[in-house]
């Protein structure tokens, strides 16, 4: 299914979002035909470039960061949809200028197209551009009209709560896509296919059967050029209070009665209300943080995070988080969940492991056989993508002796190429379709989660930071969070 006429509008239209990964995904749309038969897309900024100007720069963004590169007669044919508009986000007459323009745009078409605002600006600008889209009547249509928008959502759950306030003067909740790019992702989505498409696996899906869920997000890259964004937020904002959070809920939720957007967003905030939350005092016994040392990946030297242009170098923010959570429901009670992310770590993985509980008694005198790592599913998000179901199975041989199999459904192996998550959730929200997005009670809750730890990190002063080598696993001390209940991280197995 296809959009009708749309009109993107780009606020941050010369920033890097928009070249590595909106037009990108658009173009990839296009190429695959979801693009709606009639579209457009402003670009707006205050650099002073023309339309060909500002194609030429979005075409260098295809040619480095496009998984189709661009092909000289299709981007003829795409890059006459796409325009510049030199903009100043305060200014009220920005707006009305912008407003003449979609009003041409939509005369030439002989309709009102739908239109979706695109904020990729920091967070200090979102008041304003939504003040004044407002002022300027630009989003006057709550069927179809739309604003997505980038995390972070706040700072915390207070100035969460302020800015969905503050949204909801100007737009409707069913007009504001909150992006989580995580939930785009081919392999996270399948999630809910595994889970719910099949009989087989949800019987065995709750506290009778698992022993405990892991999900691991580990990234190489160090902070890279986001030292000033970072400074001030950390994995725990920039990682865990989102995009972990969001996995755990597909893998914790309960069965949605349909795929409706409303039912969704209803079963994954049960997840995050159920987490038990950590009081202060035992924010030690459940979550650790880390920051990397200078060390070693893949061959090259890599400085440590106080090193890091932009960050000071007695910096307290954490690269690295671990933390142990518990589900008050029924289906989860007692089941540990470990969350844990962290950058240059040794390699990039990302990947969810369902440990079984052990057979209840043991048959076969091998011993591995009774070994309660041996009955996993592990699902890879990134950069590989498989589901396995690791089980025991007998030895060719004479003998009967044990090992380890796997059963594995490898994405490599079905031939069309896998959609960026941009691609998936930019369709989604032409389609108006906000199942994959999130809603304002998601944003709050899951900022009520890690609110307990953020407030002690912040206030217990002596660290001894950098505490991991870059190119390793992250502190000991996260080993040591888990084996205290005789679990350890998976990719060490
Ligand atoms: C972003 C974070 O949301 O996700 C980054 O701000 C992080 O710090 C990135 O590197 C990871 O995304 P992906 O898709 O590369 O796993």
């Amino acid at each position: 299914k296809k959009a009708d006429a749309t009109i993107i509008i780009i606020f941050g239209g010369t920033g890097d979002l928009a070249k590595r990964k909106l037009l990108p995904a658009f173009y990839n749309l296009f190429l695959e035909d979801w693009m709606p038969d009639k579209f457009a897309i402003i670009g707006l900024g205050r650099t002073p470039l023309d339309d060909e100007q500002y194609r030429e720069r979005l075409h260098e963004g295809l040619v480095e960061f496009s998984r189709t590169k661009p092909d000289k007669s299709k981007w003829d044919s795409f890059k006459p949809a796409i325009s510049y508009f030199i903009s100043e986000i305060n200014k009220e007459g920005s707006y009305k200028e912008l407003a003449k323009k979609l009003d041409a745009q939509d005369a030439e078409w002989g309709t009102r197209a739908n239109r979706l605002f695109y904020l990729s600006v920091s967070p200090q600008f979102i008041e304003a551009v939504t003040v004044n889209i407002s002022k300027a009547g630009l989003a006057s249509d709550a069927e179809l009209d739309r604003i997505v928008i980038e995390k972070p959502f706040g700072h915390n759950k207070e100035t969460a709560i302020e800015l969905n306030n503050m949204l909801t003067q100007t737009f409707q909740e069913k007009q504001i896509y909150r992006i989580d790019h995580y939930l785009g992702k081919e392999t996270v989505q399948n999630i809910l296919a595994f889970r719910f498409a099949n009989a087989l696996f949800e019987p065995i899906w709750n506290r009778n059967y698992i022993d405990y869920v892991q999900l691991t997000v580990a990234e190489q890259v160090g902070v890279e050029e986001r030292g000033d964004y970072y400074e001030g937020s950390g994995a725990l904002r920039d990682m865990i209070q989102n995009h972990l959070l969001q996995v755990l809920c597909m893998i914790a939720m309960e069965p949605p009665v349909s795929f409706q957007a409303e039912e969704i967003r209803n079963r994954k905030v049960d997840v995050l209300r159920a987490i038990r939350r950590i009081k202060p005092e035992e924010v030690h016994q459940y979550a650790v943080r880390g920051q990397y040392a200078d060390g070693w990946l893949e061959g090259k030297k890599v400085p440590a995070y106080r090193n890091e242009p932009d960050v000071n170098p007695r910096s307290n923010t954490e690269t690295y988080v671990a933390i142990k959570f518990f589900l008050d429901n029924w289906r989860w009670q007692n089941v540990p969940f470990y969350l844990r992310t962290g950058k240059r770590m040794q390699e990039k993985t990302s990947s969810i492991t369902i440990h079984f509980r052990p057979v209840p008694h043991s048959t076969f005198a091998n011993s591995q056989s009774d070994s309660f790592m041996n009955n996993r599913l592990t699902i890879d998000i990134q950069p590989h993508m498989d589901i396995r179901l690791r089980f025991m199975a007998k030895k060719t041989g004479l003998e009967m002796d044990l090992n380890p199999a796997e059963m594995i459904f490898d994405y490599d192996k079905c031939s069309t190429q896998t959609p960026e998550a941009y691609e998936t959730l930019l369709l989604d929200a032409m389609l108006g379709d906000a199942t994959l997005f999130m809603r304002s009670d998601q944003v709050e809750e899951a900022w009520d989660v890690i609110t307990p730890i953020q407030e002690v990190w912040e206030n217990r002063e002596s660290l001894d930071f950098a505490n991991y080598a870059a190119g390793t696993w992250g502190p000991e001390s996260a080993e040591a969070l888990i084996a205290k209940e005789g679990h350890v991280w998976a990719v060490n197995l």
